[in-house]
């Protein structure tokens, strides 16, 4: 590896991951891991709270706790821990001076989009991702389970980015295979991300009996580093709609993905069409994702061969292994 790249958690600490779904928390604390950190979600009359895991006084899991209007209470003596983390109260000594160390590790975390994100470093090196749609009370979405895969967040991002896979990986449920070759496309560099856009002929499996059918469908990739991915479907016969792709490192080799669709809420049959279809394309990847080697997402390009179809998830991975260096992403290569 050379002398450039950092630690992993130390290059991707600073910037917002996402540690649940909204709906995922509910009175109860939440159990969550990120970056090798093992962090406890909660959430009280003033929002969302991210805290160590373990209580700073004997160790007890602070999930085993419950949210109190002073904060969160742990269940082994009681201890009380504020919203940023510091002991408010141990109610064995009352009145007496609580211990400055007394106090959890507590993150940076904020609500958007239906997820808890967190920030491990003190200040943010990039915003959220934009994605206004979201908030326009306009659309309605639905999400998958989270996608617990033994596989790197930046290989996540590669196999979601890659356009070449379709026609092979997917045979089945979309893929076609018939349309092998990759047409050129452009890769744009926005603020803090990517954008491509590609044209497909997917192959939509024909319902009873009946022959499959081709829809052509126009796909936006907009990338937000170093995880985060909107990709915008425009089909002839499925519906126009949105899908949000967050993988969240809980190692260098391993994440979870979270995973969902905006789509227009006049479309009932929307959702359950969604996750069962999405479900088995996401089980396609996840068999190839998972069984790649090294595990770890590579931090070259020498290890590995690159074509031109490749172009995004190329510049994707040039992006990470700038940010991994510390270095600012440089715009998308000339080809
Ligand atoms: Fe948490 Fe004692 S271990 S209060
Ligand atoms: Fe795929």
């Amino acid at each position: 590896m050379d002398s450039g790249v950092r630690p992993y958690e130390e290059a991707f600490a600073p910037y917002w991951h996402p540690v649940a779904f909204s709906h995922e928390l509910k009175e109860r604390p939440l159990a969550a891991r990120l970056l090798g950190r093992e962090l406890v979600v909660w959430r009280s009359g003033s929002g969302v709270s991210v805290t160590q895991r373990y209580c700073a006084h004997r160790g007890a899991d602070l999930c085993g706790g419950t949210v109190v209007g002073e904060g969160l209470r742990c269940g082994f003596h009681g201890w009380t821990y504020g919203q940023d983390g510091r002991c408010v109260r141990v109610p064995s000594q009352p009145g007496v001076p609580i211990p400055a160390r007394a106090a959890l590790a507590s993150y940076r975390a904020v609500e958007r989009y239906g997820l808890v994100w967190v920030c491990l470093a003190p200040e943010p090196a990039a915003p959220l991702p934009e994605w206004p749609e979201l908030e326009s009370g306009k659309l309605a979405t639905v999400a998958l389970p989270r996608l617990d895969w033994n596989v790197s967040a930046g290989r996540m991002m590669e196999i979601v980015l890659d356009v070449t896979h379709l026609s092979w990986v997917h045979e089945g449920t979309f893929g076609n295979p018939e349309q092998q070759e990759v047409p050129a496309y452009d890769v744009e560099r926005l603020p803090g991300g990517l954008r491509a856009q590609i044209s497909y002929p997917a192959l939509a499996p024909g319902i009873g009996g009946a022959a499959p059918r081709v829809d052509k469908t126009t796909l936006t990739y907009e990338v937000s580093f170093p995880f985060a991915v909107r990709l915008s479907f425009k089909p002839t016969l499925f519906f126009q709609h949105g899908v949000y792709a967050i993988a969240s490192p809980w190692s260098e080799e391993k994440m979870q993905c979270f995973y969902f669709a905006s789509y227009h809420p006049g479309l009932k049959l929307f959702p359950d069409i969604f996750v069962k279809s999405e479900l088995a394309i996401l089980e396609q990847d996840r068999l190839v994702a998972e069984a790649q080697r090294p595990k770890a997402h590579p931090m070259d390009f020498a290890g590995e061969v690159h074509v031109k179809a490749d172009r995004l998830p190329n510049e994707y991975r040039r992006g990470v292994i700038s940010l991994r260096a510390g270095r600012p992403i440089e715009g998308p290569t000339p080809e």
